[in-house]
């Protein structure tokens, strides 16, 4: 028999679009990703963001709660029966300082509309395709790398991703890692299809096996040279790129220079940008 709540117990908040957690794993002391109940009617594209967040503080004065959003990539692919967020932890960042504490059964604010820039339709074809990352930009990648249409667009699909430090790798190499073993990628692409993929980690702060910002690797030549490739061209490559604002800002002018033109949902070309949002 249900005891009635005391008098006194604060009124569970009913949350705006809600959507409940069913799996958090923590990276590094600065870097998590979790798992979502998926709203039946939503529909996205791989690489597109959606608005995510938690009720902010009681305001001091009027004691009223406001959600508190932020933009976060969708990492799982768009057949996915849930959702998955890559996130950085901010201490002192007025969302993540709250959603690093999230545990399974908890609830967020999920907003259903998707957009983005980052989708197979803002790239005409070509035979191979670069998603350029760096920290947490490789969660469209990561929605992208398990999207079917990907494969089927592309010969060759290079994913680069650029971190301070090696444990800053690791959600991305296990997804890698685990893509050998998809189900439905080997059914509907055909096994081995992973051959297709060459992953390209790199690290500026620690030891790794392969130091260096991507950027300087490519002027170098260095990339191109250790990814077996020839130099970026218009009429073959394809890029997407996400990270941070001055990365973003730099490799976009190196695309330019190699002749990449950008493109947009509404216009089609050879490379599109989005920033890896931050707190
Ligand atoms: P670096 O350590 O040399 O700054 P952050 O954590 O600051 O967002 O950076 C993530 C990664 O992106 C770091 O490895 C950083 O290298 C790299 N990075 C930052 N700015 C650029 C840039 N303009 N071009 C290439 N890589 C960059």
């Amino acid at each position: 028999q249900a005891a009635a709540a005391p008098a006194n117990k604060p009124k569970q908040m009913v949350l705006p679009d809600a959507q409940t957690v069913t799996e958090v794993k923590h990276w590094t002391d600065r870097l998590f990703s979790f798992r979502v109940s998926r709203p039946a009617s939503l529909r996205f594209r791989s690489g597109e963001f959606v608005m995510i967040g938690l009720m902010g503080d009681p305001d001091p004065k009027t004691g009223k709660q406001k959600p508190l959003l932020r933009a976060y990539s969708i990492a799982s692919p768009s057949w996915d029966e849930e959702l998955e967020f890559y996130s950085i932890k901010v201490q002192d960042g007025p969302l993540t300082s709250k959603l690093q504490h999230i545990q399974p059964g908890d609830e967020i604010i999920l907003r259903p509309k998707p957009v983005g820039t980052l989708v197979h339709d803002a790239l005409l074809p070509g035979k191979r395709i670069w998603f350029f990352a760096t920290g947490t930009g490789f969660a469209p990648f990561a929605s992208l790398l398990r999207e079917p249409q990907t494969y089927e667009d592309y010969d060759e699909v290079i994913i680069t991703h650029t971190c301070r430090e090696a444990a800053e790798l690791h959600y991305g190499a296990e997804l890698i890692e685990n893509l050998k073993t998809d189900e439905l990628l080997n059914e509907v692409i055909g096994e081995g299809f992973w051959k297709k993929i060459k992953y390209y980690p790199t690290t500026t702060r620690e030891e790794s096996p392969k130091m260096g910002r991507i950027t300087d690797l490519m002027r170098s030549g260095e990339a191109f040279a250790d990814l077996d490739v020839p130099v970026i061209h218009p009429e073959t490559d394809r890029a997407m790129i996400c990270g941070n604002l001055a990365f973003n800002l730099e490799l976009k002018e190196m695309l330019e220079e190699y002749g990449l033109v950008e493109g947009a949902n509404s216009d089609p070309q050879h490379y599109v940008v989005e920033k890896a949002f931050l707190d």
